[in-house]
């Protein structure tokens, strides 16, 4: 399917600055469609088969990008907020320029893999509670947590609400005062986990979230930095839970 954009959107995705410094760009001349200098920043152009340069380099052109951030503590997840410093405030203009959100929330306290894109598609599919996408978190649990409680997990345990959750697995790696835990969660109601936990009697104190779908955060991430995926992972991404179905 080919498709067809502004010049100046076109512009302003790939990072040349904002619409007003693309059309700045155009009017100096520094621009050319397939050879020619253009002056109008309102031209329509097929991207897959119009060349664009600018200052006579040649633009690759990409319409979507995907983004692994280690989310810190202390943002929230959205793209922008009146007083809250939000995870699109850590990326750079070039990638702010895509107009990338994330996919799903984590919560301000809540630290580790967040991909941001602005693929609306796939992270509708991502989070289409139908599409049964696997999120595991590593988390700390103040009281000990026991087989018992991975038992309940199991079964699903009824929240504040009501809600019923889905059959959750826990992995007890410590049970102590305070444990160490991974759960793998398959939808993602708000304050999924620490709710699990409160409806066990339990507290969850710190809350990482180390993958999602078939994807693992990249460890190497510090806290705040984020990176492209791969090719390779965004197949794997795309290739995971029901994601194929229909
Ligand atoms: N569950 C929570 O309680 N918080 C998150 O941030 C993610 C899942």
């Amino acid at each position: 399917m080919s498709k067809i954009l502004r010049l100046d959107k076109i512009l302003s995705n790939m990072g040349h600055g904002s619409r007003k410094e693309v059309k700045q760009l155009i009017k100096e001349g520094a621009v050319e469609v397939d050879g020619k200098v253009v002056k109008d920043s309102s031209i329509q152009l097929n991207i897959d088969n119009q060349q664009v340069s600018v200052f006579g380099k040649a633009l690759i052109y990409r319409e979507f990008v995907y983004l692994m951030m280690n989310k810190p503590q202390g943002v929230i997840s959205a793209t922008e907020d009146a007083r809250e410093k939000t995870v699109v405030d850590l990326l750079s203009d070039e990638y702010k320029a895509f107009d990338v959100a994330p996919v799903g929330r984590l919560d301000k306290d809540t630290e580790g893999f967040l991909l941001l894109t602005n693929d609306g598609q796939l992270a509708h599919q991502l989070l289409s509670p139908k599409k049964h996408i696997p999120k595991t978190y590593f988390a700390r649990i103040s009281g000990s947590v026991t087989m018992a409680d991975s038992e309940e997990f199991k079964n699903g345990v009824v929240l504040d609400d009501g809600y019923k959750t889905l059959p959750a697995e826990l992995l007890i790696h410590i049970s102590d005062e305070i444990s160490e835990i991974n759960i793998t969660i398959y939808e993602g109601k708000f304050h999924q986990i620490k709710r699990m936990f409160e409806a066990v009697g339990k507290k969850v104190v710190y809350l990482k979230r180390v993958s999602m779908g078939k994807l693992s955060l990249d460890e190497s991430l510090e806290l705040g930095q984020y990176r492209e995926l791969t090719a390779g992972e965004l197949e794997t991404l795309k290739s995971s839970g029901d994601l194929n179905d229909r």
